[in-house]
């Protein structure tokens, strides 16, 4: 057989083939994570417009004993905290802290996609917390899950940082309804969620004046460009993020600035892009109560705690599997 330079991820290619034949094309937000994709990103969490960060962080700093006591495990039995898309961990730190100095048995599974992303993780706890149990899982979230559920251990799900506002609403509900179902009775998820609010403070998030959000969408380009053989050309994209304080719903997009064509040699195809024309890369759901019950429709689980930061932009959402 033929070897390609390029990736033999098949999914990737048959998505970027679809998306953009597509009539209104479309890329999916899960390929902006490469490894240049996590470090933009780690830069917009410091971005001081991108207030997700900061007041998740806040309810970690100022409730972790709030939130732990709401887990409702006793000290002596050991239970699991799984997280999913654990990242750099950053604010999990705060929680993890604060149940070892509370002598809490457990054992920490981060699970992430990015084999790079866990190592990391797990460098920098060993340093910041070496008593820890930590069992780094690389994999889809759900074969994880198909893993751990041998073990009858009592389980904390930690899926913060707004991860589920990527989903669409109908998403959501099937990705929840599939978690709960990895559950069993009093297994508890965090669920952290960025709240329903005025645009004048959501849309800079998105759509930064120094331009760490525009390079974080571009790096789609870049990486079909590197991974599939394509030839876009940045320059001649830009950036476009767009909120309805009606709908909750952030949008973002990639703007075609002028009639051009794009080939992508891996998959033998060349797409034509109008002036002006959009590519939608991402959505961003923020919720409220009513929007979260919708979403939780038929799923076994509710919610039986919320921990809010100070200024009511963020929730974490403790939800319990009934
Ligand atoms: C990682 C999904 C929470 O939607 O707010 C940041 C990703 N996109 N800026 C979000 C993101 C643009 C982020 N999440």
């Amino acid at each position: 057989m033929k070897s390609s330079i390029f990736t033999q991820d098949t999914a990737f290619k048959k998505h970027v083939a679809e998306g953009l034949s597509a009539k209104s094309k479309f890329l999916s937000s899960r390929y902006f994570y490469d490894k240049k994709g996590d470090a933009i990103f780690q830069q917009i969490m410091a971005m001081p417009e991108y207030y997700l960060t900061n007041s998740e962080m806040e309810i970690f700093t100022e409730q972790a004993t709030d939130i732990i006591s709401a887990f409702g495990m006793k000290k002596d039995q050991p239970f699991e905290l799984i997280e999913l898309g654990a990242g750099d961990g950053t604010k999990t730190v705060k929680l993890l802290t604060a149940l070892e100095n509370q002598n809490y048995t457990f054992e920490y599974l981060p699970v992430d996609i990015s084999e790079n992303a866990l190592t990391q993780l797990k460098d920098a706890l060993s340093i910041q917390l070496p008593e820890l149990r930590i069992n780094p899982k690389q994999g889809e979230y759900f074969k994880i899950l198909q893993e751990l559920l041998t073990s009858d251990k009592p389980k904390i799900i930690l899926f913060i940082g707004s991860n589920l506002g990527n989903m669409s609403d109908e998403i959501a509900n099937t990705f929840l309804q599939s978690l709960s179902s990895y559950l069993k009775k009093q297994d508890k998820i965090l669920l952290g969620l960025d709240l329903i609010k005025s645009a004048d403070i959501v849309l800079p998030a998105y759509n930064d004046p120094t331009g760490i959000t525009r390079d974080f969408n571009l790096n789609l380009l870049t990486r079909i460009n590197r991974e599939l053989g394509g030839n876009f050309n940045i320059q001649h994209f830009s950036h476009q993020a767009e909120y309805s304080e009606e709908t909750g719903i952030t949008k973002s997009f990639i703007k075609s600035n002028i009639a051009q064509k794009v080939t992508i040699t891996s998959i033998n195809k060349t797409f034509d892009f109008d002036k002006n024309e959009l590519i939608h890369t991402e959505i961003s759901r923020k919720y409220n109560d009513s929007i979260l019950n919708m979403v939780l429709g038929g799923t076994n689980l509710s919610v039986i705690q919320k921990f809010t930061d100070q200024k009511g932009y963020f929730t974490d959402f403790l939800l319990k599997k009934n």
